[in-house]
């Protein structure tokens, strides 16, 4: 037993050792125990992020008086555009000026970069390709929509097309590398941005159709039949239907369809961004990931981005593309939840790049953070005048404060929740405990409770000890309740609490009204902060 366990402990050694020869950047994706951490020069890192405009990397000056306004917002890593037409505006001439321009204003306010690869696909259409490449169709073949005509979108089966983004991505990687392995301000890259095909749900061409009407990729095959039974119910039962088809065409294997055309498209999408990211990888091994455009309710493949990095294709893409990273989803929309519990599903790690700038973006990041264990959140043109920086800023201040506990795992349990009016109560099990959690709009006497519409909250839990727990957030009341019956636990104390590089500062003992004498803790809609509860327990009937 004992051998057998230094065994294991060597294998380990020699595959973190071998790990860590693959990777020349020094920035890794890992999972420690299932807990996904960001690791830069092997600290980990949890990026508190919020993307630009997709205009305002074009021009150095133009952010100059932004950057400040971004470190107030507490940020500690900007996602940043990279325009394929701008950084190789003549074929093989590349003009490296907004790199290090962004790279060097990053360094001086101090925050961290990810690159937004605006390749061959920007939103499914190709209008960053330079225009060399715009203008020439038949060196650069272009997908045509229902009536034929040819649309400003490169195919996907493209050979030059694929070739020539390779050696601008590869460039792209290769010059970062030369300025910036030493001092790490670029941790992570974004390969194209949301890929998806508009307006059929696959490429109709006669080299399209061809690929289409021949046999599944044996490369595929042999994926699906060694993942059979953890594939996504939703691929795994098209393919069920089809009595698990082996060697046969996309429409034998999966059926007759939309959803058929979108999975065939998918392939095809990851193995051309495979190809992208590994020319990238090869010179400078950054964690990279793909982002995805949501559909909206009842739309079909076409009418939405069709065959992107989705939930109902991520084996797909995980069997096309296992260079990237993670397939990361953009929130346009109120299901965060739905669209969360999706991603997480076939051991993706959670990022968020976009979310929509709104009031709400401040509770969401403690509940992507603290229940899915995202490495990053993200609002999008965080830029902009947006009065939705204030909340952010708060929720930001406080999350830099937890991230030595968070990203250090130095927690035993760790969850976060989000409330509004149609979600105002959530159980939370750890350890021996319930915490009851719930929207501050919950108790009578609270400024929302009577209104109609009540803001979203959120925030996060700790527990760093059996009977001890750290709560941050925003708008919420928890409960104690020992998961045995026979105990009551009730609050030793509430101390708010700040922290500095991971040292605690105590402020106030928070007892009396602030804790509702002892029933709760509680942070009312408005404010923000961090409490530091201990717990006790006693018998629950005591024969006096
Ligand atoms: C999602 C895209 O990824 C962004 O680049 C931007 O176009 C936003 N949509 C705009 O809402």
């Amino acid at each position: 037993m004992r051998y057998k366990n230094i065994l294991s402990l060597v294998l380990l050694f020699c595959a973190s050792v071998i790990h860590a020869q693959n990777n020349n950047s020094g920035v890794q994706l890992k999972k420690a125990d299932g807990f996904p951490q960001l690791l830069i020069n092997g600290k980990p890192f949890l990026i508190l992020g919020g993307e630009l405009g997709n205009s305002s990397a074009s021009n150095t000056g133009y952010l100059k008086p932004g950057w400040k306004y971004l470190q107030q917002m507490y940020l500690n890593t900007v996602l940043v555009p990279v325009y394929w037409e701008l950084l190789e505006p003549e074929e093989n001439k590349f003009d490296f000026t907004l790199i290090d321009g962004m790279i060097a204003d990053a360094r001086q306010h101090n925050m961290k970069i990810v690159f937004l690869w605006f390749g061959t696909w920007k939103n499914s259409m190709s209008c960053y390709a330079p225009l060399w490449m715009k203008k020439n169709a038949k060196r650069f073949p272009r997908t045509q929509d229902t009536s034929g005509r040819s649309q400003e979108i490169f195919s996907v089966f493209g050979k030059e097309t694929l070739e020539a983004d390779k050696k601008a991505f590869a460039t792209l990687m290769r010059h970062t590398k030369e300025i910036d392995a030493n001092e790490k301000t670029v941790i992570m890259v974004q390969v194209e941005n949301e890929i998806g095909m508009l307006p059929t749900p696959r490429e109709f061409s006669k080299t399209a159709d061809s690929y289409f009407n021949a046999k599944l990729p044996t490369e595929l095959i042999s994926y699906l039949q060694k993942n059979k039974n953890n594939l996504v119910p939703e691929l795994r039962e098209k393919w069920e239907k089809q009595n698990f088809k082996t060697n046969d065409t996309w429409t034998t294997t999966f059926g007759e369809g939309v959803l058929t055309d979108e999975i065939f498209q998918a392939w095809y999408y990851a193995k051309y961004t495979n190809e992208v990211t590994l020319a990238g990888k090869k010179e400078y091994d950054l964690p990279m990931y793909v982002n995805a455009a949501l559909p909206r309710p009842g739309k079909l493949p076409g009418q939405y981005p069709s065959a992107g990095p989705l939930p109902q294709v991520m084996d797909i893409w995980q069997a096309g593309a296992p260079a990237l990273n993670m397939l990361s989803p953009d929130f346009y929309n109120p299901n965060t939840k739905y669209w969360c519990d999706l991603y997480v599903r076939n051991n993706n790690t959670l990022f968020v790049p976009e979310m929509q700038f709104d009031k709400t973006c401040a509770a969401k990041a403690f509940f992507i953070i603290g229940h899915y264990k995202a490495i990053g959140f993200s609002p999008f043109s965080i830029e902009s005048e947006n009065s939705a920086y204030i909340p952010l800023a708060k929720t930001y201040d406080i999350m830099q404060q937890l991230t030595p506990f968070i990203a250090n795992k130095q927690w035993l349990n760790m969850d976060g929740f989000l409330l509004d009016k149609q979600n105002r109560s959530t159980t939370i099990k750890m350890g021996q405990y319930n915490l009851v959690v719930s929207h501050e709009a919950t108790l009578s006497w609270s400024s929302e409770a009577k209104d109609s519409v009540w803001s979203t909250t959120g925030g996060i839990i700790l527990q760093t000890a059996p009977d001890e727990f750290l709560i941050a957030g925003t708008g919420v009341v928890v409960t104690f309740e020992n998961t045995d019956k026979n105990m009551v636990s009730n609050i030793a104390a509430v101390d708010e609490v700040s922290y500095e590089n991971g040292k605690e500062i105590k402020g106030r003992r928070m007892n009396g009204d602030q804790d509702h004498q002892g029933r709760h803790i509680r942070f009312s809609v408005g404010d923000w902060g961090i409490q530091k509860v201990q717990l006790y327990n006693s018998p629950a009937k005591i024969d006096n």
